[in-house]
C-alpha cells in the first residue's frame, strides 16, 4: 500500500496498491486506455525489454490500471503478486499452460467447473499432458495418485456445482512435500471467506466475473502467487500463449467492485444461510448442499477453512427432470441464468442448462441429479427471495400429493 498502511481486509480492499497523490489527488484510479507506451529514449526501451528497468511496454503485458488491481488482489489474498486476465478461463488456461509440458501429469479433483473440465480433458490432453481425476475429499487419494510426472495439483473449493469441499491445508501440504505446484480456484469463496495462500497453496485463480466484480457487468480473471510464478504466467502464459489480457475498463470495474466485497460477501452469506436453513426443512426439497449446514458431513472442514458459508447453495427437489423445469419456470424474482455472485439472485438447473449435453448416465457419474438446482443467493431482501422460492415450490404440490 502506498501511504495508507493497514492489514485490515476492508481497508486494503479500498486502498491497497494505489496512492492518489501520485495521480493529482484522483481518489479513483485513472483509466489508462493505451495500447502501447512511449520510451523517453532507446536506452529506456532497451532496459525495459531486457527486464532491467520497471515500466510498461505494451498492454498485453502490463498496464497502469491493471497494475493497481494486481497489487490490490495480491494484498487481499496475502500473496506476493497478482495478474489480471481476460476471464476466469484465461486465468486457468494461462496458469496451466505455463506450468505443464508434454509428458507431465496434472492431478485434478473429480468435481470441476464445466469449462475447466473441458479444457483439461479436451484441451491439455491433446498436447500429451495426462489429466488424472482423483477424489480429493480424501487426501490419501491424492498422495497415492502422485507419480514422478505429476507437476500440478488443481482443485476448486467449494466445487461447482455440487459444493464439495477440499481440505486446502492438507492437499497443499502433500503437494508441497512432493515439490508439486498447487493451484486453487477460489472463485466461490473469495478472499473474504478463504485465503488459500495462508493455507499453503502456491497459486490462486479467480473468475473475477463473479463476486469480485460483483455486479454482473464484466468478464475477467485474476491470479495470485509468488512474484516469480506471476512473472512466468505474465510472460509465458498471457503474453506468449493465450494472449488473454484484461481490458483496462474491466480492471476499473473490478477495482470498484472490490471496495464493497467484504460487505457484499457478508450479506450474500447471511441471506444464503437463512435460505439454506429454510430449504432444508421444506417438504419438497430432498437434500441441500451448503457448507455451513450443520448436517453437512463436511461441516467441520467448512468451519476450519471458511469464515462464512458463502452465497451458493445447491439443492435437490423431490421428483425429477419435469419437476426441475416446473420449479424453474415458476420463479419471478430469482433469475434463470448461469453465472453467480451478482447482486441479483441467479438460479440454474444443470440437467436442462449447463449439463444438458451430458447423458443421464454421465450426469449421475458427476453427481448431478435431474432435479439438482444451483442457487446464487443475491443481495435482495431474504424474505423476498424466500417468498419467490416458496411460490415456485408450491407449484410442485400436485406432483408431491399424487
Ligand atoms: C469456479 C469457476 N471457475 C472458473 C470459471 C470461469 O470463469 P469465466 O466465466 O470468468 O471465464 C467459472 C465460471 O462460471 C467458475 O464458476
Amino acid at each position: 500500500m502506498a501511504n495508507i498502511q493497514s492489514n485490515k481486509f476492508c481497508t486494503k480492499a479500498i486502498h491497497a496498491g494505489y496512492d492518489s497523490q501520485l495521480h493529482e489527488g484522483a481518489l479513483n484510479p485513472p483509466l489508462h486506455l493505451s495500447s502501447t507506451f512511449a520510451f523517453e529514449d532507446i536506452k529506456q526501451g532497451a532496459d525495459r525489454f531486457a527486464g532491467n528497468a520497471e515500466g510498461h511496454i505494451y498492454s498485453r503485458i502490463s498496464n497502469p490500471t491493471l497494475s493497481i488491481l494486481e497489487k490490490r488482489i495480491a494484498a487481499l489474498e496475502n500473496a506476493e503478486a497478482g495478474l489480471c486476465t481476460a476471464s476466469g478461463m484465461a486465468a486457468i488456461t494461462s496458469v496451466l499452460l505455463t506450468l505443464l509440458s508434454h509428458g507431465d501429469e496434472v492431478l485434478v479433483d473429480k468435481t470441476l467447473y464445466g469449462c475447466t473440465y473441458a479444457f483439461l480433458n479436451h484441451g491439455l490432453s491433446k498436447f500429451g499432458i495426462t489429466v488424472t481425476h482423483v477424489d480429493m475429499t480424501n487426501v490419501d487419494n491424492v498422495a497415492e495418485a502422485i507419480s514422478s510426472r505429476t507437476k500440478v495439483i488443481y482443485f476448486e473449493t467449494p466445487a461447482n456445482p455440487n459444493m464439495r469441499l477440499i481440505d486446502i491445508a492438507e492437499v497443499c501440504h502433500v503437494a508441497n512435500q512432493n515439490e508439486i505446484v498447487s493451484v486453487v480456484d477460489n472463485t466461490y469463496s473469495t478472499p473474504v471467506i478463504t485465503r488459500p495462500i495462508d493455507l499453503g497453496a502456491d497459486v490462486v485463480v479467480h473468475s473475477a466475473t463473479k463476486y469480485l466484480g460483483g455486479h454482473g457487468d464484466l468478464i475477467g480473471g485474476l491470479v495470485v502467487a509468488s512474484t516469480e510464478l506471476i512473472e512466468r504466467f505474465r510472460f509465458e502464459g498471457v503474453k506468449d500463449m493465450t494472449g488473454a489480457c484484461m481490458s483496462p475498463f474491466t480492471a476499473m470495474l473490478i477495482l470498484r467492485g472490490l471496495k464493497t466485497l467484504e460487505l457484499r460477501m457478508q450479506r450474500h452469506a447471511l441471506n444464503a444461510d437463512y435460505i439454506a436453513g429454510w430449504l432444508n426443512k421444506h417438504a419438497f426439497v430432498k437434500k441441500i448442499y451448503y457448507p455451513f449446514d450443520t448436517d453437512n458431513c463436511q461441516f467441520a472442514l467448512a468451519k476450519k477453512q471458511m469464515h462464512y458459508g458463502g452465497g451458493m447453495i445447491a439443492f435437490e427437489l423431490e421428483g425429477g427432470f419435469q419437476q426441475g423445469l416446473q420449479f424453474m419456470d415458476a420463479l419471478q424474482l430469482v433469475q434463470r441464468a448461469v453465472s453467480l455472485g451478482d447482486a441479483e439472485s441467479l438460479i440454474q438447473h444443470p440437467a436442462s442448462m449447463t449439463h444438458s449435453t451430458y447423458s443421464e448416465e454421465e450426469r449421475a457419474r458427476h453427481g448431478i441429479s435431474n432435479s439438482l438446482i444451483r442457487l446464487s443467493v443475491g443481495l435482495e431482501d431474504k424474505d423476498d427471495i424466500q417468498n419467490d422460492l416458496q411460490y415456485a415450490l408450491d407449484t410442485l404440490k400436485n406432483f408431491i400429493a399424487a
